[in-house]
């Protein structure tokens, strides 16, 4: 499908065009946006392939929606792009868009690029009207794929992808190279046992192939996708978790997966709390984290579950990206308090002030009704003191049985 005035007319008139964040104008129904990667997401993973050493040819995405993730990929890339997509409504605005994206990035990847209305499992039959299209033959030198899922399921079977796994890398694998670059993009919440046939699927056809899953969070303590990345797209670890930023900049720790233990740390004056983003956990990568975060020094697990996984290290932690770019909040232990509740709250904001903290939040356990209720009553008790222009920030947590008081590093 290569777009003509027909069709740029029918976009228009359809799903009227809209800038995407820092990047094209690009056509959606409101079902394609559903489905669609957004583009600083995109944009993002495509800049995880920068160096990676792709062999030659184009860029497939056999299921390609809105061909958002696509034109990301061929932008950044700089190279031309496959797309098929089985919806005859949704295909000629992803052509539009594809065509798009590359006037938008000065790309000189656009003549040989295509959109294809259809089944993105019939490889032989797409590559046959591709080559026709552009009249040469050529290789392909990485396949992105990301399955439709049946809306609302909080669990879906592989089977319920549209189209199937399984079905689409047997149709593409002969015509892929030896050891090709994947990424398969799926559900964040896949379980374990979900993730090891995904795992069996690919090396029941490409045996040993390098793969490392990505596990990607916008913050909040929730894993937002889950990908396969395979082939000269894998890094050299099994285990990766991303964060992306609100101004698009990714931050990664690499490792391989090891059980944590929850230990029985010190909980003492002078020892520091960090509270760890969830999806450490969910990325099985609490042990790499933790190699970077302490060198020699003592530190254990004090919780490894719910929403504030809590660490107790006899050292501050060092300021790296890596380190600072998945935790909640870190800082010294000051105090032990009581539990939060209007009647203690005079006393914790005493505590707070003799240790000259400005204000404390509370991150802990509380009735959501009651939170901000707490929340503002302590920083009026707290703003009654007056405070000392060397005041630091404080929080109130969980810890063991009981609660303390953090000076925020
Ligand atoms: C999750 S969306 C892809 C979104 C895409 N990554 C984007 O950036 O917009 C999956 C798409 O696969 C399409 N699809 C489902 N089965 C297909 C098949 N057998 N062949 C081609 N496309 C298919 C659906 O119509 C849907 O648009």
């Amino acid at each position: 499908m290569v777009p003509d005035e027909n069709a740029r007319a029918y976009a228009e008139s359809s799903a009227p065009a809209r800038e995407e964040l820092n990047g094209p104008t690009l056509h959606a129904t409101d079902e394609m946006r559903r489905l669609a990667t957004p583009w600083p997401v995109a944009i993002a993973r495509a800049k995880l392939l920068a160096s990676t050493p792709l062999p030659p040819g184009l860029i497939l995405d056999p299921a390609c929606g809105s061909a958002t993730q696509l034109s990301a990929l061929c932008t950044l890339l700089n190279r031309p792009g496959l797309g098929v997509e089985l919806s005859g409504a949704a295909a000629p605005l992803a052509a539009i868009n594809l065509e798009r994206s590359s006037i938008w990035s000065s790309g000189n990847w656009t003549e040989t690029s295509r959109i294809l209305w259809g089944d993105g499992t019939k490889a032989e039959s797409i590559l046959q009207t591709y080559h026709q299209s552009i009249g040469a033959t050529t290789t392909i030198a990485l396949l992105h794929i990301d399955p439709a899922r049946p809306q609302d399921a909080q669990q879906h079977t592989l089977e319920e992808m549209q189209p199937r796994l399984d079905h689409l890398l047997a149709s593409w694998a002969p015509f892929l190279p030896r050891e090709p670059a994947l990424i398969l993009d799926l559900s964040p919440r896949l379980s374990d046992v979900q993730r090891m046939e995904v795992d069996d699927l690919v090396s029941s056809i490409w045996n040993d192939i390098p793969s490392t899953w990505q596990w990607m969070t916008q913050g909040r303590g929730r894993i937002d996708r889950l990908s396969l990345w395979v082939g000269p797209a894998a890094d050299s670890n099994s285990h990766r978790l991303a964060r992306l930023s609100a101004n698009g900049e990714l931050s990664l720790l690499s490792g391989t997966s090891e059980n944590s233990v929850v230990g029985e740390p010190q909980i003492e004056v002078g020892n520091y709390l960090t509270i760890v983003d969830p999806s450490l956990v969910a990325s099985g990568l609490t042990e790499s984290w933790r190699n970077l975060a302490v060198k020699e020094s003592p530190s254990d697990w004090l919780k490894l579950t719910g929403r504030r996984p809590t660490f107790i290290s006899s050292e501050a932690l060092p300021d790296i990206n890596e380190v600072r770019d998945f935790i909640q909040i870190s800082g010294e232990i000051v105090e032990t308090a009581p539990e939060v509740s209007f009647e203690t709250l005079s006393v914790l904001a005493a505590i707070a002030h003799t240790a000259n903290l400005s204000n404390l939040k509370l991150r802990c356990r509380i009735d959501p009704d009651l939170q901000p209720k707490l929340q503002s009553a302590l920083d009026r008790e707290l703003k009654g003191f007056g405070s000392s222009s060397t005041a630091a920030q404080g929080f109130l947590t969980e810890a063991g049985e009981g609660y303390v008081i953090c000076r925020q590093a």
